[in-house]
């Protein structure tokens, strides 16, 4: 009797504590939903995010959408029938999700926009980013250095790409890009030989490398073929560039007669700063994505404490419903001469990562 006792309390005591880790665990959830894992970057992200939430003892969910936004939207309910008491969100369509977030509203979840801005709903708390406009200014600056627009009478000959249209980010970046741009083409000195300009004729929708190569082959072949030179290539970032500069090897450039144009980048995938090294890609804009974790943690933190997540701009980003209120890291560049210290010193990458 006292055996069947001991064995009914220890039961019990069993069914209690594996009862509390639950509801603690539930208390501590953090949802934090990725648009794809096919690129570099969001691999990064996922994890630093990840790992910094969980050393401070919360919970993570981290889901992969694989650039599907149905997927998306499931794994956000998913989260949200889970309890989870903030989410973290790196949008695909970030204009998909107003239904779901208005469910998060509804069970007091806090939303973060995590890099890409979280379009048509008031339920945005906060959004953690780089500075988009900036990233494109650098991208705009470089080429014109590199071209000598300020000296030079030119003309020189470019070709603009841009971002994913469903990407409020492609936007700043194309816009940050032009504004340096824009009054070279106008004054002639930049000509755009295809004349595809506008914004919805350059985008490439998804970010994806094959589009972007598939439109590089077709501006070769219809602009280029006569031996005309080719001097710059705005690519907002480095899927792209990768795209460019596939196609552009095939159609023979990189040799001395045939010298790759500047190309431009962002995110300093191993692939692309590789790609540098070679001397095929001139820059790519480096975001770390240990600060933008680091920040985002903070963000969830202060949250967690009921109080006001840190912001440095309210004024920037506006989803058609609101300024959601902001905080924008520094993004840099890396070319050639300074990826060792930038990439390597810093630890983000071993030299190993970048061998040829
Ligand atoms: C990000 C870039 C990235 C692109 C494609 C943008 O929203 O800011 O860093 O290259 O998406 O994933």
């Amino acid at each position: 009797m006292k055996k069947l006792l001991l064995v009914l309390m220890v039961i019990l005591l069993v069914f209690s504590v594996t009862g509390c880790f639950k509801k603690k665990a539930e208390e501590n959830l953090i949802g934090v939903a990725m648009p794809t894992q096919s690129l570099q970057r969001w691999n990064q992200d996922g994890a630093n995010m990840k790992a910094k939430l969980e050393e401070k003892g919360y919970k993570v969910d981290l889901q992969y959408a694989n650039n599907d936004v149905n997927t998306q939207i499931q794994q956000l309910e998913n989260m949200i029938t889970k309890k989870c008491k903030v989410l973290v969100i790196a949008s695909i369509d970030g204009s998909a999700l107003t239904e779901v977030l208005r469910k998060a509203a509804e069970n007091g979840i806090k939303v973060i926009a995590y890099d890409r801005l979280i379009m048509n709903s008031e339920h945005v708390d906060y959004y953690a980013t780089f500075d988009n406009f900036k990233v494109g200014e650098i991208q705009g600056k470089y080429i014109e250095e590199k071209l000598g627009l300020k000296e030079n009478a030119g003309p020189f000959n470019i070709e603009l790409f841009a971002g994913s249209p469903d990407d409020n980010n492609a936007y700043f970046f194309h816009g940050g890009a032009m504004s340096v741009l824009q009054p070279y083409i106008d004054a002639g000195k930049l000509v755009v030989p295809s004349k595809q300009t506008d914004f919805t004729t350059i985008a490439i929708h998804s970010w994806d490398s094959a589009d972007a190569q598939a439109r590089m082959d077709n501006l070769i072949t219809a602009h280029y073929a006569g031996g005309r030179k080719l001097d710059a290539v705005l690519s907002p970032n480095d899927s792209l560039a990768i795209g460019i500069i596939t196609s552009l090897r095939n159609a023979g450039y990189g040799t001395p007669d045939k010298p790759f144009p500047i190309i431009t980048g962002q995110d300093c995938d191993k692939a692309n700063v590789i790609a540098m090294i070679k001397g095929e890609q001139s820059m790519s804009i480096f975001k770390d994505t240990r600060t933008l974790a680091a920040k985002v943690v903070e963000m969830v933190e202060a949250i967690m404490k009921g109080e006001e997540a840190p912001v440095n701009d309210t004024k920037t980003y506006h989803n058609g419903v609101k300024h959601v209120p902001s905080y924008l890291c520094e993004p840099v560049y890396a070319d050639v001469n300074n990826y060792k210290e930038l990439l390597i010193d810093s630890g983000y990458y071993t030299e190993a990562d970048l061998q040829l």
